[in-house]
């Protein structure tokens, strides 16, 4: 049976990766104030419609949704943002004092057009912050991911940013594209003539390349930012660049999402081709009063991991995963069944990945088998070695060994191994 298109198997030595990555990910976003969260892989649908928006992509073309049994709509969640934001009203999070800081990683899944770095069950992690209007707290989610990105020892890295503005500044906005878009709306594609009378600002989500050359024309966001909104995105430059972080303004940057007011950005690799976006994210001051909770301002950011481990790959960045050392236990003859059972459990206690050999081997295939699982070392357990209380340790890059005492051995393993 084959996997289902769009997904992958994640096995070793990839998992390993992953583990790292979401190891440094709970160092980094802790270290910053964030707790962990896990929320439901499903939700209902109106949710995602509600947060993302009904005209995005997202909602539109790339939702797994099914029906429960009542006749329910749910959805395999496509994004995080919306279920954390969920969560935060149904656990009255907004008792807690200050900014609430929430990180999460897992499973998402789009109905996308698989290719090289887009998937239909793919991984992110996010962060999402509630209760701060400050623009210090949209440079911090940049420079915390910034950080965990280079970190990780990605070099080809850039950072763009935008501001999509507020409630004040986009009404008039949209006057003015919506005005450019019927004048153009001869060169634009169905979906933009469509998303033109329903919701403007999504015309710019459109791939189609001649749409793509119209919008070159269109008046811009970041043009008509409201005093508030243009004050805001100055302060997060000027953080960032208090921070040395280097970024560019990308002024047609407005992401898919209709949540997002001010801040919005992407880290993208150059290492990468058509998928090159790492990560991305905004502040979304109305996603609370939207989903029914006294408004509360927020800022978040999500990253593919998929995409973290291709770019990894292509930099030639070697991940050192954090693994145990490995021994073998191989018999030659016949060997006392007790000794077989505590000696493996004294070396696992010691901080040992160990491993037997359960059928009928002889040593020669044992020790093949040891080498074939990376094992540094196998402990050889002799009928006639034991006979004096003795096994044998055989290094297997050097194809060495030596006889030890086995009371010395099984409880100072770790030095004698060292
Ligand atoms: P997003 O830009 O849709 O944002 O996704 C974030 C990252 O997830 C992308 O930069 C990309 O690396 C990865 N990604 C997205 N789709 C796929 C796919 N089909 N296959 C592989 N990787 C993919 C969000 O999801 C927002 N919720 C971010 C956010 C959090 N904004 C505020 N808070």
């Amino acid at each position: 049976m084959p996997v289902i298109k769009g997904t992958k198997d994640i096995f070793s030595p990839e998992i390993g990766v992953f583990d790292h990555l979401y190891s440094l990910v709970d160092k980094i976003y802790s270290l910053y104030g964030y707790e962990k969260i896990e929320t439901p892989v499903i939700e209902y649908t109106d949710l995602f419609s509600r947060s993302i928006g009904g005209f995005t992509d997202i909602v539109q073309k790339e939702m797994f949704t099914l029906q429960d049994r009542k006749g329910r709509n749910i959805t395999l969640r496509p994004e995080g943002t919306a279920g954390v934001i969920r969560a935060y009203l149904d656990n009255n999070f907004s008792q807690d004092p200050g900014v609430k800081k929430l990180y999460y990683y897992g499973s998402m899944f789009r109905a996308e057009n698989p290719q090289k770095g887009r998937l239909r069950q793919f991984h992110q992690f996010g962060s999402e912050a509630v209760g701060s209007l400050s623009p210090l707290l949209d440079a911090e989610v940049i420079f915390m991911n910034w950080e965990l990105l280079t970190g990780l020892g990605l070099k080809n890295l850039a950072l763009e940013v935008n501001s999509v503005g507020c409630r004040l500044c986009r009404p008039s906005y949209t006057e003015k594209l919506v005005q450019f878009l019927n004048k153009n709306s001869g060169a634009l594609c169905e979906n933009c003539r469509t998303r033109k009378d329903s919701n403007p600002l999504r015309v710019f989500d459109c791939k189609n390349p001649e749409c793509q050359k119209a919008f070159e024309r269109a008046p811009l966001l970041t043009d008509h930012l409201c005093k508030e909104c243009s004050g805001h995105f100055q302060e997060v430059k000027q953080i960032l660049e208090q921070k040395n972080i280097p970024y560019t303004v990308h002024k047609q940057l407005v992401r898919g999402f209709d949540y997002y007011t001010k801040t919005v950005f992407e880290v993208k690799s150059g290492s990468l081709g058509s998928q090159n976006a790492l990560l991305g994210g905004g502040r979304y001051d109305y996603l609370v009063e939207l989903l029914g909770g006294a408004g509360a301002p927020a800022v978040g950011s999500a990253a593919g991991m998929e995409r973290i481990i291709l770019a990894l790959e292509e930099e030639g960045v070697k991940v050192e995963t954090a693994g145990l050392k490995r021994v073998f236990v191989a018999t030659a003859g016949t060997v006392d069944r007790t000794l077989l059972l505590s000696l493996p459990d004294r070396l696992r206690r010691q901080g040992f990945q160990t491993f037997l050999s359960y059928g009928e081997k002889g040593l020669k295939a044992q020790l093949k088998e040891a080498d074939r699982l990376g094992c540094g070392f196998c402990l050889i357990l002799g009928e006639e070695e034991l006979k004096r209380n003795a096994v044998i340790l055989r290094f297997l890059a050097r194809g060495e060994q030596k006889e030890v005492p086995l009371e010395e051995f099984s409880s100072r393993a770790g030095s004698i191994l060292s």
